[in-house]
């Protein structure tokens, strides 16, 4: 298996967890997220994921980062981080969309990639004049959308007859000139999600949570029938790392005490996420700090013990891990000087 590789949330609410940190004001405008990505290149970072929201969920009020457009702008000014950005079918069709991740694997030279992911938040989607539909129809729906969008990316010829899409012999140019095409990857926890991982995409993003859970996870899609490569595993996680277990200990209750603050707009979220979409039922399960899973994947302790439990999800097969930090900048530095280092140790003297 691939060495772990290392990526950051772009700060698209910005903040991943309390949104009154004193030494974290929340801040999601562009200006800060060139900051923190170009910074994260520099720290060696690999991969950054851009989510996709018009609004933003924890309050309509407050700031919200356009994810194609960033992206795109991210591809002109960094050089070697690989940019994923999410996509909600729902909100673009595919030839346009899949015209897009082609302009962006362009200019970022073969480093682009996207994450289907279904939506769950009607707010965003029915005032707009969009249909929210049940959550199996929108994986109906995401799956001819991937289908005619991995066609398109590839450089092929597509011509699609499906209940939401009809393409008439369609061609995009040019193709990717680095590879076959962007990479697609898959953020969903339900059995239409496992589905659609299997029979479409590269990789599967897991939500944060405990080894157990993860093992599960990772073995319900590697059992679903697929054609091709196997499918890669990449996880979000919220990292609290010190010196001791006990002071990152003490961090992470300094976090709850600030997250009670937030409540309001949490209950805001969770009134409002769809009630079938897994992911949330798994949230509920595992009470964490930051968001798709954050703390529940246990990567708050000593830096050593943080290193170890990476190597272990990693031993189950999680090759990307896609973190969040707070304060987001200063904490991404600590990880990279402190935790990485030992990542790479353990793998040499493992090998
Ligand atoms: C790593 C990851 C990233 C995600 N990013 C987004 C996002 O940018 N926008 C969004 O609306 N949902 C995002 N989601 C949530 C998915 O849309 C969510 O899992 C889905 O709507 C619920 O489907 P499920 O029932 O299959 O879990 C993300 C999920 C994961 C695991």
């Amino acid at each position: 298996m691939a060495e772990p590789r290392f990526g950051i949330w772009a700060n698209v609410y910005g903040s991943w967890a309390s949104l009154q940190h004193p030494e974290d004001p929340l801040d999601a405008s562009w200006e800060r997220n060139k900051r923190q990505i170009l910074l994260a290149e520099q720290l060696g970072y690999d991969s950054t994921l851009i989510a996709q929201h018009e609004v933003n969920p924890f309050g309509h009020h407050l700031d919200q980062l356009e994810a194609w457009s960033s992206a795109a702008a991210l591809a002109a000014l960094t050089e070697r981080i690989e940019i994923i950005t999410a996509i909600k079918p729902l909100l673009y069709h595919p030839v346009v969309l899949a015209k897009q991740a082609l302009q962006i694997e362009d200019i970022s030279e073969g480093r682009f990639a996207l994450n289907l992911v279904n939506a769950w938040y009607k707010p965003e989607i029915e005032p707009a004049g969009i249909e929210f539909p049940e959550h199996d129809q929108r994986y109906v729906y995401g799956r001819e959308w991937i289908d005619v969008v991995k066609g398109l990316i590839s450089g092929e010829r597509v011509t699609y007859q499906g209940k939401y899409f009809q393409v008439e012999d369609y061609q995009l140019k040019p193709a990717s000139r680095f590879r076959e095409r962007p990479t697609i990857y898959v953020g969903g926890e339900s059995d239409p999600a496992k589905d659609l991982v299997a029979s479409s995409a590269d990789v599967w993003f897991i939500n944060g949570q405990p080894p157990h859970e993860i093992e599960r996870l990772i073995s319900e899609v590697r059992a679903r029938p697929r054609r091709g490569e196997p499918v890669r595993f990449g996880m979000a996680a919220f990292v609290i790392a010190r010196e001791t277990d006990a002071a990152a200990e003490a961090e992470l209750e300094h976090a709850w005490e600030l997250a009670a603050k937030d409540e309001p707009a949490k209950a805001h979220v969770f009134n409002n996420a769809d009630p079938k979409a897994v992911m949330f039922q798994t949230f509920q399960k595992y009470p964490h700090i930051g968001t798709n899973g954050g703390t529940a994947a246990g990567l708050v302790g000593s830096y050593e013990r943080v290193a170890e439990r990476i190597q272990a999800f990693h031993a189950q097969g999680i090759e990307l891990f896609m973190l969040q930090f707070q304060p987001f900048e200063a904490e991404m530095e600590r990880f990279a000087r402190e935790v990485i280092p030992r990542v790479r140790e353990a793998a040499l003297t493992v090998s």
